[in-house]
């Protein structure tokens, strides 16, 4: 196998054993389906990997066919839809050369990643239409599962739903001396919701019902694959869960209802496992999750789904908290692994003392009436290019307050920093938060505290709600980082 995964300028080349042995192109995978003997006809499309980065993530528009029988128009990082991964080592410097080939300015944000400001695709740093620029970082030296995807001001959200979007793997070796599932047994699955249509286009057109819950689609892809299904051993899997959507919360879990363990979040491995059957994931967060098909009989069908649940928000266009489908497992073949036993500790974390923070901050995010650009607020802000709203000192820990005055959930999500949970106000913290976080679900009427402190580059960044039509109306604050 080529080891175009990597990337091999400045980046040190990790080895080749961590590629998945299949499914490396953008399409479909070449894996046989009918190669199992005793499953029958199948509904739904094979889900692919997303491509490897290979140099290019060039803006531009391109075509696939992601409902079968329509080609579907799509602005690209790198002419493939999801956008190719990247796969960095821990501490590994990065560069690329960005172009944009798209008609209007655009810009990629390293979503989890500490890099230098004016690597981070502040939302008014732009590449106009036809011009380049390099970009250059180090990877995280912790490793962990964080995407990619652009920036620009109010057109995050319609960028983003017509395709452009990656992962970016950081690998650390941690994971593989814990003996997490590897190959073709560790997964990134990109879910983003989207309206189905008959002519199969990404239309991007918001209402002001749409600005108010964000622009929430009726079914769910799996790596841009509708109905997805992947055929599995009856072994582990460890799935690198990305929700890529506009404003789509998921409720993680299976059809049958089973256990599964939490491994990461946004920020790497947790310094414990635990164990759950269901979790929220909002937009721009991600889990890994270990699902054991051990006890799975030859033929069984398992679906990871999001679980209903109530939404106290306004949405029309598919409402929040709609079940959906995102993957089914087709379990067809015998053992690849023995079951996967958790050890007690995955990876220490040094926890942050609330006691030592040196100032407490609150963030109050508020929608008005009508839902228009400027009624979407944070502090009674909403985002002014040139304008820093907030002032933070290098190296000092804070204790951040963050208040949801409003009737839909943002989640809330920070530039520049890794952050830890504390509490919720209505609420125990989720199985993933216990970990490094840099975007978390605020619900309605909840008050979330958060510990973070400024170790990376001096600059202007930002804050801002993943809830992308939020973002683009004005949910977002300048950050300087001083
Ligand atoms: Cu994933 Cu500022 O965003
Ligand atoms: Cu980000
Ligand atoms: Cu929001």
């Amino acid at each position: 196998m080529p080891r175009r995964a990597f990337f091999r300028g400045t980046a040190a080349a990790l080895g080749s054993t961590l590629l998945p042995a299949w499914g490396c192109g953008g399409g479909a995978s070449s894996q046989n389906p009918g190669s199992a003997g005793a499953s029958a006809a199948r509904s739904g499309q094979r889900i692919a990997l997303p491509a490897a980065f290979s140099g290019d993530l060039g803006a531009r528009r391109a075509e696939r066919e992601v409902w079968s029988g329509t080609r579907t128009a799509l602005w690209t990082l790198g002419g493939v839809y999801p956008s190719p991964t990247v796969r960095l080592a821990a501490g590994a410097a990065f560069s690329v050369r960005l172009r944009n080939d798209l008609a209007e300015p655009t810009n990629v944000h390293w979503h989890g990643l500490v890099v230098p400001a004016e690597a981070d695709g502040h939302p008014t740093d732009l590449l106009a239409p036809g011009t380049t620029r390099d970009i250059a970082f180090t990877a995280p030296s912790r490793g962990g599962t964080f995407w990619y995807h652009p920036h620009p001001d109010r057109r995050t959200a319609a960028q983003v739903y017509q395709g452009m979007a990656g992962f970016l793997l950081v690998e650390d070796g941690v994971d593989r001396a814990l003996g997490l599932p590897t190959g073709d047994r560790d997964i990134p699955v990109l879910l983003q919701d989207r309206r189905r249509r008959t002519d199969g286009a990404f239309t991007y057109a918001p209402g002001p019902m749409d600005t108010m819950a964000g622009y929430l689609g009726d079914v769910a892809l799996a790596n841009g694959t509708p109905d997805a299904y992947l055929s599995v051993s009856a072994s582990p899997y460890r799935l690198r869960l990305l929700n890529g959507s506009n404003a789509r919360v998921f409720r993680i879990g299976f059809d049958d209802g089973r256990a599964f363990f939490v491994v990461a979040g946004d920020g790497g491995l947790l310094e414990r496992p635990a164990t759950t059957s269901a979790f929220d994931l909002g937009p721009g967060e991600r889990a890994e999750i270990v699902v054991d098909f051990s006890a799975d009989p030859l033929g069984r069908s398992v679906s990871m789904r999001s679980l209903a649940f109530a939404s106290s928000g306004m949405g029309m266009g598919g409402s929040q908290g709609a079940a959906l489908s995102l993957l089914r497992f087709d379990v067809d073949r015998q053992a690849e692994a023995a079951p996967w036993r958790p050890p007690a500790l995955l990876d220490p974390i040094a926890r942050f003392d609330p006691a030592a923070a040196r100032r407490r901050r609150p963030f109050l995010m508020q929608m008005g009436m009508p839902p228009s650009a400027g009624a979407f607020t944070i502090n009674g802000r909403s985002f002014q290019a040139g304008r820093v709203d907030v002032r933070v000192p290098r190296g000092e820990l804070e204790l951040w307050e963050i208040e949801n005055g409003s009737t839909e959930a943002h989640p809330f999500h920070v530039h520049a920093a890794q952050f830890q949970m504390v509490s919720r106000s209505n609420s125990p913290l989720g199985p993933h938060e216990s970990g490094w976080k840099d975007t978390m679900l605020v619900w309605p009427n909840e008050r979330v505290q958060i510990l973070l402190r400024f170790d990376g580059p001096a600059g202007l960044f930002v804050l801002h709600c993943h809830n992308l039509e939020h973002e683009d109306a004005g949910m977002m604050l300048n950050l300087e980082v001083a």
